[in-house]
């Protein structure tokens, strides 16, 4: 294969707004590390790259919680979350942080040569304004109903629940997350990239150009949002935190954190460059450079459409060549969670798995959800540590190195004639780097990591069935063939592990004490232009274990992780819960005072569900058909997660009748249902549903 030689991986750069969890290394950064490792170890020229993504609002809106500011919180949650990074093996050449002076200049500076060159637009356009705070809303500062699914807790930019990224300004029922308040709309002057100007371009170069070769998740998504057409995208925003505008106009404006946050990945480059003393350049601007996002699927349409558009627009930068986003990664059946605290956080799991950095690397890839959201169970997680790490892995591992040591002082025998079995292994085994490598040239690193296990079973079946340890009773020169096979295949393992387990690699490299053993596996950095490539390598017929060669004492690779163990993290996860229903039973406080004349604007009436059925493509709504007494009429209602159509019709229900008409999805609403929440959160009428109740009749 002819690939290229230099690759820029990156990594989405973390909010810093809180720790990290066992979503994030799942999602982004255990997929990452194994691809910068393995590319590395075929001595390909890494700049595996990340940083904290210290702007924006959601770190404001962390400040303002705590009382603290915003830089407080960002220089506490960096450093945590730089930590969890090493703590996992996650082998970045950098990590930066957006507050860095390299950053802000480089986004100054990209900022500046777009507006420049006329790339953007510049507009005065009505925003929303939050009149009690004195400030706009942008982002993550609103939150409203998203046009497209219906989601009622969208954010300004972006809906979580389909993923959609719009215009604060396209929510339906805007609220301030600041104060609660309705915003008002106030004129304010912004520049703006013409996502419309590269929908052709986007359309030629992803929907013609990647088809095969994206993930169809990532496709389908960049396709749908080309397909419903691209508008401008303000890039510039009334906030305080952030990067200032370097321009004209600019004062009391900064860059967009979406503008700013991916120049990340460049800053983060510069920064490593200058403190090794390389050049950066080649690494973003030469044609035969690489460049692939690791991200989660919320960050797909900025890093396929945004982030490519800003860097066509600027012309000297090389494009992704792909963006393998994951989807989600759940939590014993539930959404993981930062504020409801349903997270396994990576230091909290370091203090109850001392050392078992691997043992989670592990399951989250076995488990990784690389193809639709998959689920993370303390059950799973033990079943791939006891069957697997321990009983085929560690168990074939601790045969070999105690038997070379008790056989032969731990020298490695010189091997006899090998037999059919011997040749048929030797073959199987020299097969799996090829395997291996293409699964994760394809972004299949669960694949990838099962083929690795498959190594280890070879060896431990191997071993079974040659049975050395009853042989050496009679025939000690058939042993000495058998060991010799059995460490080329510990050998291979502690070389194809690296990229998956690194911790693992390095202590097995120690026990079979060659090569590499002392290439430290947190801190792999790209050692220059050495040519050499450890994957090639595996298999060679100068094995890295020859006969003669002297290998290390046994280590323990692997523990058996306890039922009691378990237990404790479920019990952790119970209290969360319980913790978390009491929260939500706690009454939400008054509020403002309602004068007479408000309550009696509204005309409430008794009305009956007379069809009910699902909104196309929305989760969350129904379209109802309900006689009010006065008419029947179309009412779209978000209770499509607590009911099923089937067992409304005919239900007596309060609506609120002179509700201002909206639409929802195409479809006119012309009224409200009145709804309440039982002690589970499922929604239930408000019901006056009492036999000879007559629709229309007036509630007050
Ligand atoms: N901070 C964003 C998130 O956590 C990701 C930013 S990725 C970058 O969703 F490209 F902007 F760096
Ligand atoms: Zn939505």
């Amino acid at each position: 294969m002819n690939s290229p030689k230099r690759y820029t991986i990156t990594a989405a750069l973390p909010y810093t707004n809180g720790p990290i969890h066992i979503g994030h290394l799942a999602g982004v950064y255990v997929p990452a590390d194994i691809y910068a490792r393995f590319m590395r170890m075929q001595g390909r020229e890494v700049a595996f790259v990340c940083g904290s993504d210290e702007h924006g609002v959601p770190i404001t809106i962390k400040a303002k919680k705590e009382g603290v500011s915003p830089q407080d919180v960002v220089d506490k949650y960096h450093k945590i979350i730089k930590e969890s990074f090493e703590d996992f093996g996650i082998s970045f050449d950098n990590y930066s942080r957006t507050s860095a002076e390299v950053h802000h200049k480089t986004a100054s500076e990209f900022f500046k040569k777009l507006y420049d060159a006329g790339k953007f637009t510049e507009e005065t356009t009505q925003q929303l304004y939050d009149e009690k705070a004195e400030q706009f809303l942008a982002d993550r500062f609103v939150v409203g109903t998203c046009p497209k699914c219906g989601y009622e807790e969208s954010y300004g930019d972006q809906c979580e629940k389909c993923g959609t990224s719009h215009n604060a300004t396209d929510l339906i029922n805007p609220k301030s997350a600041i104060t609660g308040s309705k915003p008002v709309l106030k004129e304010t002057r912004h520049w703006f990239l013409p996502l419309d100007q590269y929908e052709s371009w986007l359309n030629e170069w992803i929907l013609e150009g990647h088809k095969k070769d994206w993930k169809s998740n990532v496709y389908g998504q960049v396709k749908s949002w080309i397909d419903d057409g691209l508008r401008p995208r303000a890039v510039t925003r009334d906030l305080d935190w952030g990067i200032p505008v370097p321009v004209e106009g600019g004062e009391g404006k900064v860059l967009y954190v979406w503008f700013d946050a991916p120049i990340g990945y460049i800053s983060s480059t510069k920064e490593w460059a200058e403190k090794t003393g390389k050049d950066w350049e080649p690494f973003w601007k030469n044609e035969d450079t690489k460049l692939v996002h690791f991200i989660g699927k919320d960050n797909i349409v900025f890093h396929c459409v945004i982030f490519p558009a800003m860097l066509k627009a600027e012309g000297s930068y090389v494009l992704p060549e792909n963006v393998p986003a994951n989807e989600f990664l759940n939590l014993e059946g539930n959404k993981l969670s930062t504020s409801k605290n349903w997270a396994v956080w990576l230091h909290e799991y370091l203090e109850e798995f001392p050392g078992q950095q691997d043992v989670l690397r592990y399951a989250l890839t076995a488990n990784a959800p690389e193809t639709k959201d998959n689920d993370f169970t303390w059950k799973d997680f033990q079943a791939r540590n006891n069957n697997e790490l321990v009983a085929i892995f560690g168990n074939f591992i601790n045969r070999v190195v105690v038997l070379t040591n008790k056989y032969y002082d731990g020298i490695v025998p010189e091997p006899g004639e090998f037999s059919e079995v011997d040749e048929q292994t030797l073959a199987e085994l020299k097969a799996y780097p090829a395997v291996i490598a293409s699964s994760i040239e394809r972004y299949r690193f669960r694949e990838a990591q099962g083929e690795l296990m498959n190594v280890a079973r070879l060896g431990n079946k191997y071993l079974a069935d040659e049975e050395p340890w009853k042989l050496i009773k009679t025939d000690e020169e058939r042993v000495k063939t058998i060991m010799y096979v059995a460490l080329q295949i510990a050998s291979a393992l502690a070389s194809l592990s690296e990229p998956f387990l690194p911790y693992t690699a390095e202590k097995l490299k120690r026990m079979l004490d060659y090569g590499k053993a002392s290439s430290e596996a947190t801190a792999v950095a790209f050692e220059g232009d050495s040519g050499e490539n450890e994957w090639e390598q595996i298999n060679k017929e100068s094995s890295l274990v020859p006969e003669g060669h002297q290998i290390g004492k046994g280590e323990l690779l692997f523990s058996k992780v306890e039922d009691e163990q378990i237990q404790k993290q479920l019990d952790k996860l119970e209290a969360t819960k319980a913790a978390n229903i009491a929260d939500n039973k706690k009454a939400e406080p008054q509020k403002e005072i309602a004068t007479f004349e408000d309550f009696s604007k509204m005309d409430l009436r008794v009305g009956t569900i007379v069809e009910a059925g699902k909104m196309p493509k929305a989760n969350k709504l129904l379209v109802l058909k309900v006689d009010t007494g006065l008419d029947v009429r179309t009412i779209v209602s978000g209770i499509a997660e607590s009911f099923k159509p089937e067992d409304i019709i005919g239900k007596k229900v309060t609506v609120l009748v002179n509700l201002a008409p909206r639409k929802l999805r195409g479809v006119e609403s012309e009224g409200m249902i009145l709804m309440t929440e039982n002690a589970d959160g499922k929604l239930v009428f408000l019901n006056p549903d009492e036999d000879g109740v007559k629709n229309g009749t007036v509630i007050s």
